[in-house]
């Protein structure tokens, strides 16, 4: 088989890679089972790709979990994904210790289910030290609700004259949204051919590269992974500018 990995450039590999993990109700449909059996089924691709990520050395990794428009679900289908997250995150410290990896979650976690809440932050507190990887849980997450609570913060500075009209620019945009310790994804992945974004990081992928391949979600590994990877290091990153400028 073709060593994929080994064909990666390390020096030029992104930084941040951010995911939306789409296709599990379809995945599971396809095997006449219930919608809740495919996000069973997408933990393990979670637990892949994280691995597969921390061990290129990529620092920062995204997964779009649960967005502010997945509460329109049936219900049994939000409780049993709320369910798998205590499981999983209960299940993964460990694992995630073990690997040096730090977990963050982005996102209105006000509104998810106590135990939910209470489990990732615990998780969060206790992978706090980590400093391989920084993987970030985007949940009840969306790009909308992030840009106007980060409006509200800077309106709210303005308006107690802490900050000055003129000093809203780009970098203390970024400085008031959730994703303010993280730099800028330089690739996003989105499985089982859907081509939209969701309301995911909308500030923050202006310049990404984008992926979407046809896969569905719980079928996505490791080889998957280092294929968009690939593909990502064959492109030419101009940021606005021609070539030329770039040598
Ligand atoms: C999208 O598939 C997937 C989700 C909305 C949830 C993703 C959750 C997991 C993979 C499990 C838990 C995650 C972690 C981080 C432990 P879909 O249901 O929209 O699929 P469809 O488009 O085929 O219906």
């Amino acid at each position: 088989m073709e060593d994929l990995k080994a064909q990666i450039n390390i020096a030029k590999l992104p930084e941040h890679i951010a995911v939306i993990m789409d296709g599990n109700g379809r995945w599971a449909k396809g095997r006449m089972q219930p919608r809740v059996f495919g996000h069973k089924n997408g933990v393990k691709a979670v637990r892949e790709i994280t691995e597969a990520a921390a061990e290129l050395g990529v620092k920062y990794l995204t997964l779009y979990a649960f967005s502010t428009e997945n509460w329109n679900r049936p219900s049994f289908e939000v409780n049993t994904l709320m369910r798998l997250l205590v499981d999983t995150i209960g299940r993964e410290v460990k694992t995630l210790n073990k690997n040096n990896i730090r977990l963050n979650a982005i996102g209105d976690l006000s509104k998810l289910p106590t135990k939910t809440r209470k489990a990732l932050l615990d998780g969060v507190e206790r992978t706090k030290h980590n400093t391989r990887m920084d993987l970030v849980l985007a949940l009840n997450y969306s790009g909308r609700w992030d840009i106007l609570n980060a409006t509200k913060t800077i309106a709210e500075k303005v308006a107690r004259q802490e900050m000055k009209t003129e000093d809203i620019t780009e970098a203390t945009y970024k400085a008031a949204l959730s994703t303010a310790t993280f730099p800028d994804p330089d690739l996003m992945i989105r499985t089982s051919g859907e081509t939209r974004l969701s309301n995911f990081l909308l500030w923050e992928l202006s310049y990404a590269e984008f992926q979407f391949i046809p896969t569905l979600w719980p079928d996505f590994t490791k080889n998957h992974f280092y294929e968009c990877i690939l593909n990502y290091q064959n492109k030419e990153r101009r940021f606005g500018m021609i070539s030329e400028q770039l040598v």
